[in-house]
């Protein structure tokens, strides 16, 4: 069970899981846990951007600059993950990939700055200001294009 966790193809609740979890991953946590996280309503996110032809550079980057860079950038890089260049975003942090191409639903990276999942929340919770949901749905709609 839990090497079926690890594997790639693993869904965004259980990367969350993980991330909860962690160093310790036992069968009665991940059952527990379970249960919590299955009060993720991936329903309840922000809509993707109408907008075309959404980049890192020129959309996303901005928006972690403000928010996220001091925490994943040259300084520091909490949960070993950077989120100042599209390279380093997309490589993850110590958890593996928050972002899969093309399906914004699955990037744990959405859950965390939407603030569905408090323990996973992104900025934490007192640490900086969450983004708008605007700023969401054009994370999420920079995803589902392909995450260039
Ligand atoms: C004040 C510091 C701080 C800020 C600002 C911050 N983070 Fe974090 N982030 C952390 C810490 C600390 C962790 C390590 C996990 C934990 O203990 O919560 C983390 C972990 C993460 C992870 C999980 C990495 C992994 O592989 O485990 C993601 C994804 C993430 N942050 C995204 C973001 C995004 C996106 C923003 C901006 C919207 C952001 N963070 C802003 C402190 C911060």
């Amino acid at each position: 069970m839990i090497l079926t966790a690890m594997a790639s193809s693993e869904s965004v609740e259980t990367r969350l899981l993980r991330m909860k979890t962690i160093p310790f991953v036992s069968l009665i946590t991940l059952a527990t846990a379970g249960l919590a996280l299955a009060a993720v309503d991936l329903s309840k996110l922000p809509p993707p951007a109408t907008a075309k032809g959404v980049t890192f550079d020129k959309d996303i980057k901005p928006i972690f600059e403000k928010s996220c860079v001091k925490c994943h950038g040259a300084e520091k890089q909490k949960g070993k993950l950077r989120l100042d260049s599209l390279e380093a975003t997309l490589k993850g942090g110590e958890n593996g990939e928050g972002i899969v191409k093309g399906d914004s639903l699955k990037s744990s990276l959405v859950v965390s700055i939407s603030r569905l999942d408090e323990d996973t929340a992104m900025p934490p919770d007192g640490k900086g200001e969450p983004l708008t949901p605007e700023q969401v749905g054009l994370v999420r709609a920079w995803i589902d294009q392909g995450a260039k």
